[in-house]
């Protein structure tokens, strides 16, 4: 991965090989962590941080289901990953806040006021090919919802992302697509998913998934470029009968799924894909002023 000269540590400025832990830090072992991952676009006013309040609110909300007590504010935090953005000199790229219990102590009930709060940034271009991706139903179902607080961005919840990836080596799929404990469609292994069905967007409904910032986007962009929207329990059947699919999320931002195993979507990548990923694009990049509230500026 490339890599920037600072990370911000707890409101300090560390330089980036510095920037270490102790072997028996308790999340390194238990994955009680919580993160974020943000983007920021170079716009014609400069560089802006996508929904920063948003992905704030939300690790700080994540922390919270963790019980951790962070000595930061909501402002705060926002503030210091606009100065990591300028310390770095970075215009674009990827934000990536962690918080996790720093303490060496390998008891199940750490300790909640000895947290670090990090955040790193680095460039992180287009995670996926535009043209589309294919996509493979895992093995591997997504959390009970019962078994974890899902709609928290804990660390240890990408263990299931992770071995739903790893099932992909050595084959041509691109990304994982994970079910719920029930058998619906839940999301992909790091993003949520869409189907386009006589021009409506369907998705699941919350419950199974993280329901992502970039999904909230979605559904306001489809809305108000006059698409019906639902969200809705999702079979793998309702998929393959759709004429579109796509994922959203902060790193793949909005991607065309040009095929679900064997299921080839004829269409991909398809017109209102097209027409949203499009529309995304100038979105985030400052293009569409009545979203302007969506970014926070890097002055
Ligand atoms: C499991 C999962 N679902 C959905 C998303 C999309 O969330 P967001 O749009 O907030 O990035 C992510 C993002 O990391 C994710 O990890």
């Amino acid at each position: 991965m490339e890599t920037t000269p600072w990370i911000w540590r707890n409101g300090a400025f560390v330089p980036w090989e510095q920037a270490q832990t102790h072997l028996l830090t308790s999340t390194l072992h238990y994955g009680a962590g919580v993160f974020e991952g943000v983007r920021c676009y170079l716009t014609n006013q400069g560089a802006a941080v996508f929904r920063l309040r948003d992905h704030m609110e939300r690790l700080l909300y994540s922390a919270g289901v963790l019980k951790m007590e962070v000595r930061f504010t909501l402002d705060e935090l926002c503030t210091a990953v606009l100065e990591t953005l300028k310390e770095n000199g970075m215009k674009a790229g990827y934000i990536r806040p962690l918080i996790y219990f720093s303490e060496q102590d390998m008891g199940f009930d750490p300790k909640r006021d000895k947290v670090d709060v990090v955040i790193a940034c680095w460039p992180w271009a287009e995670y996926f090919p535009a043209e589309g991706v294919r996509v493979k139903l895992s093995s591997y179902r997504r959390i009970h919802p019962q078994s974890t607080v899902i709609d928290a961005k804990i660390s240890g919840h990408y263990v299931n992302s992770i071995l739903a990836i790893q099932e992909l080596r050595g084959t041509d799929y691109d990304e994982s697509l994970l079910l719920d404990h029930e058998g619906y469609v839940a999301e992909g292994a790091v993003e949520n998913i869409f189907c386009v069905k006589d021009r409506v967007l369907l998705t699941p409904q919350k419950g199974s998934i993280l329901p992502g910032i970039t999904r909230n986007t979605i559904l306001r962009l489809a809305h108000d470029l006059g698409y019906e929207t639902r969200e809705m329990k999702l079979l793998p059947e309702d998929l393959f009968s759709a004429q579109e699919a796509f994922f959203t999320g902060t790193l793949a931002e909005v991607v065309p799924i040009a095929s679900v195993d064997a299921h080839v979507f004829p269409l991909a990548p398809g017109p209102v894909t097209q027409h949203l990923r499009r529309t995304y694009g100038e979105l985030v990049a400052g293009r569409l002023s009545q979203y302007h509230s969506y970014l926070s500026f890097c002055h």
